[in-house]
Order: structure tokens, then sequence, then C-alpha cells
């Protein structure tokens, strides 16, 4: 394991990166009102983990809720559980939390499935719902399960007959082809570049120009302040396994504005969707309101993991979030363009903290060996291909300190020679 990110307590490296040094940032850490989170989270010793944009660490609580859930609830309670621990009422509950979290009304938030699942819901009901919009318009490069779920609706899927079309073009493209004729599929914070779309002002142009949008939040929820409502956002979905700190697989969520619940129709319609699930009747009838989005079961064990996740962001105030995730963004960029000047790192990430979201990411030729040597480090970020290196500051639990020195090992690595023959992993 590397000296220089071996843990908080070893000796001052010799070098310092221009623009910051270990002083400077320790003090911004011992300043910093959100600091407190990070000691509610397991984090490994000698680890500096800047991938909670793909998968949250794991919260302190977690682990004794799952197993109180297990051992009293199912153990004891068994199937008394679904009324007594409300096991029923949980994609609502946790649903309503996260509402509150992204700014949006309790009763406009549930959660369930997968956010590939919950997009095709959402895409299949709005396609049924307005016959004239056939156009499924998404930006070249979305996150491929959101092009992949619109392709297959387009295909055939159940909306067969329907003759959708997926389109995408270039950012800056969308608002000039968006019409009433389309259901506009952006992803708020671009999962490569951290790109950010101004969530607000991209949705009312587009629903000024009749057009229908949906947002993909995966990367914002219990990142950035979203304000959903505020923003008119009509639909959307997220995921809970990132900044939410859900674990790994936990189910996602979806929202609806109010106004829109009762025209939109679930092509998943399943029993747990249904006006009356227990009243075991023959034919289907959509819940009133959000619950209509339900299909199947929930999954009660990751539900109640999600729920610690939710419960420790709810704790924090999210102004501060956004603000730690700027200026922890901020230090990253500068420390590493300081640390690696000249050895070919191309920042891909915007320079404006308002135009991303909360992580940073790198091009480089050898991105998947570096990543490798990183985390060999025990700087834990990911790689995406061709050549992109992300690292992200969930705003929790990574420290400046963390940022700075994770920057420290980036020029470490590059001033060493990386190795260009390391074998992929089926997850990168
Ligand atoms: C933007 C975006 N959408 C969707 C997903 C994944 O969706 P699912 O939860 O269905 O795996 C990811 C995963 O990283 C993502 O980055």
């Amino acid at each position: 394991m590397n000296q220089i990110v071996a843990g908080h307590s070893r000796s001052i490296p010799r070098r310092t990166v221009p623009g910051a040094d270990l002083q400077q940032v320790r003090a911004m850490d011992a300043q910093d009102p959100l600091a407190s989170f990070r000691a509610r989270f397991t984090l490994p010793d000698g680890t500096i983990y800047l991938d909670g944009n793909s998968l949250g660490a794991l919260p302190r609580a977690t682990p004794d809720h799952v197993a109180r859930v297990l051992r009293e609830e199912w153990g004891q309670g068994l199937v008394r559980s679904w009324n007594a621990a409300d096991w029923i009422g949980a994609p609502l509950r946790v649903g309503a939390k996260i509402a509150r979290l992204v700014g949006a009304q309790d009763d406009e938030v549930i959660v369930a499935d997968s956010t590939s699942v919950n997009l095709y819901k959402l895409l299949a009901a709005a396609l049924a719902a307005s016959p004239d919009r056939h156009v499924i318009l998404s930006e070249t490069g979305n996150f491929p399960t959101d092009l992949y779920i619109a392709q297959g609706l387009a295909a055939g899927g159940l909306t067969a007959g329907r003759n959708a079309v997926v389109r995408t073009l270039p950012r800056d493209e969308i608002l000039a082809a968006a019409d009433a004729q389309t259901i506009v599929l952006l992803t708020h914070i671009h999962y490569k570049t951290g790109e950010r779309f101004d969530l607000a002002g991209v949705t009312q142009a587009l629903r000024a120009k009749g057009a229908l949008v949906v947002w993909d939040l995966a990367h914002s929820a219990g990142a950035v302040e979203l304000g959903l409502n505020r923003a008119g956002v009509q639909l959307a979905v997220g995921c809970g396994y990132k900044y939410l700190n859900g674990g790994p697989g936990a189910p996602a969520f979806l929202y609806a504005a109010r106004d829109l619940q009762p025209g939109l129709v679930s092509p998943l319609s399943g029993w747990m969707g249904h006006a009356r699930p227990f009243a075991f009747s023959a034919d289907y009838a959509p819940a009133d309101g959000i619950r209509r989005f339900l299909c199947g079961t929930p999954p009660i064990l990751s539900l109640a993991a999600l729920e610690c996740g939710v419960d420790l962001a709810l704790e924090a105030d999210p102004a501060e979030l956004a603000r730690k995730s700027a200026r922890l963004c901020d230090l990253f960029i500068a420390c590493a363009e300081a640390a690696c000047a000249g050895a070919g790192l191309t920042l891909l990430t915007p320079r404006d903290a308002a135009a991303r979201g909360s992580h940073v990411s790198f091009a480089h030729p050898d991105g998947y060996a570096i990543m490798q040597a990183l985390v060999a480090r025990g700087v834990i970020g990911d790689f995406r291909e061709p050549d992109v290196m992300r690292f992200g500051f969930a705003p929790l639990y990574v420290g400046y300190e963390d940022a700075w020195r994770a920057a420290q090992a980036l020029g470490e690595v590059l001033a060493g020679e990386p190795r260009r023959d390391v074998v992929r992993a089926e997850v990168t």
C-alpha cells in the first residue's frame, strides 16, 4: 500500500501540490460543517473512496437495521410484518423521504424496481397517454440503458404498433428538434463527463415547445440540489445505490408530478400497482396516485438498507452538500492538474461547478491501467470506455484531504510507468 494514501495519520509527503498544501486541506476539513458525517459510514482504513457515483459507501446504521429487519420483522414477525412493520408501506414511505431530498411532494415519488425498469414504465406510459408523441429524443452518448430502453420500446416492446422512433442528437441540438411530438429523455448529470444540464432552464424551454421531459437523476439525487417541483420537472427516475448509499442493486425511484399521475398507466400492470391488490379482482385497475407504478412485491431487505442511506442524507443540509461537492471537485481538479502537469491528462468535466455534478473525469490513453494502479494504492475510482477515469466526490463522506491525497497519488502514478498490459475486469 502506498505511503501517500494509506491512511490520514501517515507522515506528510515531501512533494506538495501547488494551489493547496496539506495544512490548508486539513484546515478545510476542520471547518467542514459536514465533517461529522464521515464517521457515520464504514470505510476501510487506508482507502480513499472516490466511487460513490457508482456505489455509495455503507452507512454504519445499515447492518444493524437490516439485521433487525431480518431477525425480528422476518424471523419473529413473519408474514404479519407486512402490516405490523409496515412492509407494505415501504415503497411509498421511502419514496416520500426521497421526495424531500429532491424537492418534490411526498406523494410524487415511489421506490420500485431498477432505474432501467422505471424508465421503461414512464416512457411506455407517456407514449400510451399521448398518441401524438411518437419520437423519443435523447442525447448522443447518454447512459446506455436509457438508450437501450428507448430502443426496446421503439422496437415493439409493450407498445407494439405505436411506431415510436428514437433519435439522438448532441445536447446543443436537442431544444431545436423538440416539439409536441417528442418525449425528451435526458440524464441530468452525464455519467462519463459529469456535465450537468440546467434542470429548470432546460425543462422549461422544452416544455414551452410542447415536449414532455423525462429526467434520469441517477448521478444527481443526494449529490446536487434538485428542486424538482420548482424546476417544473414532469417525470424522472433515479437510483438508490449511488449518492443515496442504499447498497449494491438498491431499488430505484420514480417521480411523476402530481398532475400527470392520473393520465399515466404503467405498462407493467402488476398487482402491487392495482387499486386494491388484496381484493384479488380479475381485472386490472390502477391505484390512484404514484402507487400505480409499483409492479410486484417490494424487496423489503433492500428497501430497509436504502432507507438507512436516505435517512442519513436527510440529516444533511442540501445547500451544504452542494457547496462541499463543488469545493471538493474544484480542489481535486486544481491539485490533479498541478500534480500531473504535462502527463497527458485531459479534463472532461466542466470547471464551472454549476455546470457539473459531483464527479470529476480525466481522459488518458492509459486510463484503465492508471486507475488500476490507483486502486492498488487505495484510491478507488473507476474507468469508463474508452479512456475515462472517474473520481467521485460524495460530499457526505469524502474529505478535502482525501481529494488532495488522491491528486498526489495520481501524480505519483503518472510519474512512474503505468502498466499497459492490465487485463480488463468485467466491471471497470
Ligand atoms: C445515468 C444512469 N442511468 C441509469 C443507470 C443504471 O440503471 P439501473 O439501476 O437500472 O442499473 C446508471 C448506472 O450507473 C446511470 O449512470
